[in-house]
């Protein structure tokens, strides 16, 4: 036996590799990693879902597009234009909350604050 490292590694007659994980898989399992920590980190803030303490218009319009108008703008659930003329803003957190017939509750999904974010867009909306 010399004593420069082999490629192989002799066990009970079978021969096994010995060589390190290659520098490419390393970088790959790197980079993974770094984008499933960003991701983990970043996108709640990006989903609708996730709910915020502050009422804000912006917020309102987000929760409106991303979440209302999947039922509101395509004909399984009536136009939302001009409904604050129609329900006081607690009858429509209500119905956000609660659910009303075939529109789901939603409540669990936003806080207090997004419900009355979502009611101050709608009045932007008549
Ligand atoms: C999964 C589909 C769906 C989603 C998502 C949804 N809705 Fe609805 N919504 C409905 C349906 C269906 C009705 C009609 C219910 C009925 O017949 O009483 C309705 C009714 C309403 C009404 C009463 C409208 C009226 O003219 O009587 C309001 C207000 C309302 N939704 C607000 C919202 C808001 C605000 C959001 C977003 C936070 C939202 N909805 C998300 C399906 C949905």
């Amino acid at each position: 036996m010399s004593h420069h490292d082999h490629e192989y590694e002799e066990v009970s007659g079978i021969k096994m590799g010995k060589r390190k994980v290659p520098p490419y898989l390393k970088a790959v399992y790197l980079i993974l990693i770094v984008w499933a920590v960003g991701y983990a980190l970043f996108m709640p803030g990006k989903l609708v879902e996730s709910s915020s303490a502050e009422v804000s218009l912006d917020r309102g319009k987000k929760i409106y597009e991303g979440t209302c108008l999947s039922c509101h703008a395509t004909g399984v659930a009536p136009d939302l234009k001009g409904v604050t003329n129609r329900y006081k803003p607690d009858e429509i957190e209500s119905i956000i909350n609660k659910g009303r017939n075939t529109m789901p509750a939603l409540g669990q999904r936003f806080s207090e604050a997004d419900r009355k974010s979502v009611v101050e867009y709608l009045e932007t909306i008549k």
